[in-house]
């Protein structure tokens, strides 16, 4: 025990250690429930940015409404109106590109904090943790003189093939909107735009130049939409970025019900919306559906849909000068905002510090999961342990370079076996193993630049002598861990995995070690979900890591050895087999020219819970290291009005022998609706330190308007009166307590 007393004082202190932060928008509402809102784009510029138009010629108005490099719109030096600087994005501030090529321009400034990717981020189900990661990544993108991050991006996971899965975050449109939001905010803090992407149904790479997505409103408004619109709403996104697909029929970058109708008559969007790169399509039509810039790959940037060709169309009176004025407006309003124009001192940021890497460490510290621990596996009892085996290539393997625009140049990626190095007493041996080798069949390698529909085949025949090379060190070593997964040239922007199987022999190398020695943790290293069913029975004890940033390897060796205590929880749906995944089971992916999302509303846990299928671990699950009780809960009232807010408190007692973290989740459903919906639907959750011995009250506010269902006849949200039962546990499927109230 001695070993998870100490882990305690360490973790609090990690806890409170935070980076530098600038000016917060954050304000507490309650002590408990912390709310992020975003600055709104400012009219104080206005009469200036009238003036700077009037004195531009159509060409030079033009020129800034389209990429005249590969991650740069046009400015206009003659007035003072600088480039708008853009870069990828959600693992970090990604290396400098060339200017007219995807070649890295190989500079030697531009290394950057590797930030674990979303899905690890919406695992830590905490919201001062994605406020952290905007702040933080916010400093290093105005390090590099940027002004855009092409981050957050938040499509919902929608099958556990995307090959973005690891980039977005959740499959919930809660959680989606709840971590978004914060993410957006401590970004913008530091004077720069996120670009919230990809707006919105692009939830395949199969097929996404052109496939036509296809979702009922309803579906697209309580699902697909929410996260978005929070992030315009709530967190005063400065810009959004067009999805390469087709939506009813039209392109995402020229789709005027979803960019003129939704973004900005009903949700009051200000900022630019940019396109995809290569998404657009069309001149006045992408530019009257409400695009703002084009960006793109490499051809002449003056070939651009919205270069020459805009001047010609203007010139010929097919768009007046009066409606490009407009874009280019807000464009500028958007480079005053964030003080690249106007004079104002304007954050100068820092990068790659060891700030920054700690800021890196504490998400990847609270986004591990521990999916089993039977025997008290975990954490390792190092008494009277001599060595332990470390197999598997994912022990080594690097995740921040690759699969496309989410990579990052880093000097630091703390390996699983690094981790443990730095962690484990030197008089302890490691006898590492590669045990299976990553290969692919050449010809369908699918990696970078070699778009496919289905995602990279894997040679999954184990090398015999690997193999023996692995049995060996298992069986003379006290320990065996293996690090299988998946990685960042497997999962990948621009195809889908074929199926869920775990790649290059991984499972049967793992029934092998097992054999071995009794003593065998599994860790999967994923952004995505996997068939872990027969890994799951073998094995006593299984870690669940992401690809986690620069200081990974040490936050996963502090979880494996107790210096940590695991409070990841799943922002997916493990399925124990594809098809029972609701957009396999309707058939209903990856379509072909079309594809239609005939599961509905019934995404993710939804469909799971609503049709009673069991998943191998379900949404928001994970385990501790200690036990939680969930005790005392209670509504503070029994009936509520339309516009008052539900408030739950809930005691969370530690019965367990160390400290720890529990995330208290808060779940509602209605039986007796007058429309067809999900068993369940989480609408609150808050994650809690908890003493060991002690008990916290924590709060959960839930506002009635929450409760609401999208009404396609009225196109309202509307909230049904009657009874609600709200269901508070620790996942998905571990509901402790129930609670019926009653909205008038
Ligand atoms: C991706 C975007 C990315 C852009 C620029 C596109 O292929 O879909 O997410 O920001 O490339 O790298």
């Amino acid at each position: 025990m001695k070993n998870k007393i100490l882990y305690l004082s360490a973790a609090i202190a990690f806890v409170t250690f935070t980076s530098c932060k600038n000016e917060s928008q954050t304000t507490n509402s309650d002590s408990d429930q912390k709310e992020y809102v975003g600055k709104e784009i400012g009219s104080e510029f206005d009469a200036e940015i009238d003036k700077l138009v009037s004195q531009m010629t159509l060409e030079e108005k033009i020129g800034m409404l389209h990429g005249n490099s590969m991650f740069t719109s046009g400015g206009v030096k003659r007035l003072g109106i600088p480039e708008l600087k853009m870069a990828d994005g959600p693992l970090g501030v990604r290396e400098e590109i060339s200017r007219d090529n995807w070649a890295p321009a190989g500079l030697t400034d531009d290394f950057a904090t590797y930030y674990p990717a979303a899905g690890a981020l919406a695992a830590t189900f905490n919201q001062e943790m994605a406020y952290t990661f905007g702040n933080s990544v916010g400093q290093e993108l105005r390090a590099r003189d940027k002004d855009m991050l092409l981050s957050p991006a938040i499509n919902i996971v929608r099958t556990p093939l995307g090959g973005r899965t690891y980039e977005y975050m959740t499959e919930d449109p809660f959680l989606n909107k709840k971590m978004a939001v914060p993410m957006v905010v401590g970004l913008q803090d530091n004077d720069v735009m996120a670009c919230v992407k990809h707006f919105a149904a692009n939830n395949q790479e199969t097929n996404r130049d052109f496939v036509d997505v296809q979702i009922d409103e309803r579906t697209l408004r309580e699902i697909y939409l929410p996260a978005f619109e929070a992030s315009v709403k709530e967190g005063k996104a400065y810009s959004i970025m067009g999805a390469y697909n087709k939506f009813r029929g039209e392109y995402l970058c020229e789709n005027d019900y979803m960019l003129n109708k939704i973004l900005r008559d009903e949700w009051g969007f200000k900022g630019v919306v940019v396109s995809d790169w290569a998404a657009v399509h069309s001149t006045v039509k992408s530019l009257k559906s409400g695009l703002d810039i084009e960006m793109g790959t490499p051809k002449p940037f003056n070939e651009f849909f919205l270069a020459d060709k805009l001047i010609a169309a203007a010139k010929n009176k097919e768009i007046s000068e009066a409606e490009i004025d407009i874009h280019v407006k807000r464009i500028l309003r958007t480079l005053f905002q964030v003080k690249a124009m106007g004079g104002k001192e304007r954050v100068k940021g820092s990068i790659a510090t060891e700030a920054h890497y700690q800021d890196a460490y504490k998400i990847a510290a609270e986004a591990i999961v521990l999916l089993k621990n039977e025997n008290n596996a975990l954490p390792l009892q190092l008494e009277g342990v001599k060595s332990i085996a470390v197999i598997g290539n994912n022990a080594t393997k690097k995740n921040a370079l690759g699969g496309f625009g989410a990579g990052v140049k880093t000097k630091r990626e703390v390996t699983p076996l690094d981790g443990l190095k730095n962690r484990l007493p030197k008089s302890i041996q490691i006898n590492y193993a590669e045990g299976y080798l990553e290969r692919y069949e050449e010809k369908n390698k699918g990696n970078l630049g070699n778009i496919t529909s289905s995602g990279p085949v894997t040679i999954d025949k184990l090398e015999p002598a690997k193999v023996q090379e692995a049995i060996e060190a298992a069986k003379n070593s006290d320990i065996a861990i293996v690090f299988a997964g998946s990685n960042r040239d497997y999962e990948t922007e621009a195809s889908d995995r074929s199926d869920l199987h775990l790649p290059f022999g991984q499972e049967e190398l793992i029934k092998k070690i097992v054999d071995v020695n009794p003593r065998t943790i599994v860790v999967i290293v994923a952004g995505a979900p996997f068939g872990i069913d027969a890994v799951s029975k073998k094995t006593n004890a299984l870690v669940w890591t992401w690809f986690n940033g620069s200081e990974g390897g040490n936050a996963l060796a502090d979880v494996l050895l107790g210096k940590v205590n695991p409070s990841g929880k799943l922002p997916w749906t493990m399925p124990k087999k594809l098809m029972d995944s609701p957009a396999h089971a309707t058939n209903s992916f990856p379509g072909d020219k079309a594809v239609n999302y005939a599961e509905g509303i019934l995404v993710g846990y939804r469909w799971f819970d609503t049709k009673n299928i069991a998943p191998l671990y379900p949404f928001g699950f994970g385990l501790s290291y200690t036990t939680f009780a969930i005790e005392n809960v209670k509504a503070d009232k029994t009936e509520y009005a339309l516009n008052e807010t539900i408030s739950v408190s809930v005691d969370v007692k530690n019965t367990g022998k160390a400290d720890g973290k529990e995330v208290v989740q808060l779940y509602t459903s209605k039986s007796d609706s007058k429309v067809s919906r999900a068993a369940k639907e989480l609408k609150g959750f808050k994650k809690v330190l908890v003493k060991s011995g002690n008990s916290n009250t924590v709060t959960i506010k839930v506002p009635v308007k929450e409760l609401a269902y999208y009404d396609v006849t009225t196109k309202k949200w509307i909230v049904e009166p009657g009874k609600y039962t709200l269901k508070i546990g620790t996942s998905s499927r571990d509901i402790k307590k129930e609670v019926v109230v009653t909205i008038k």
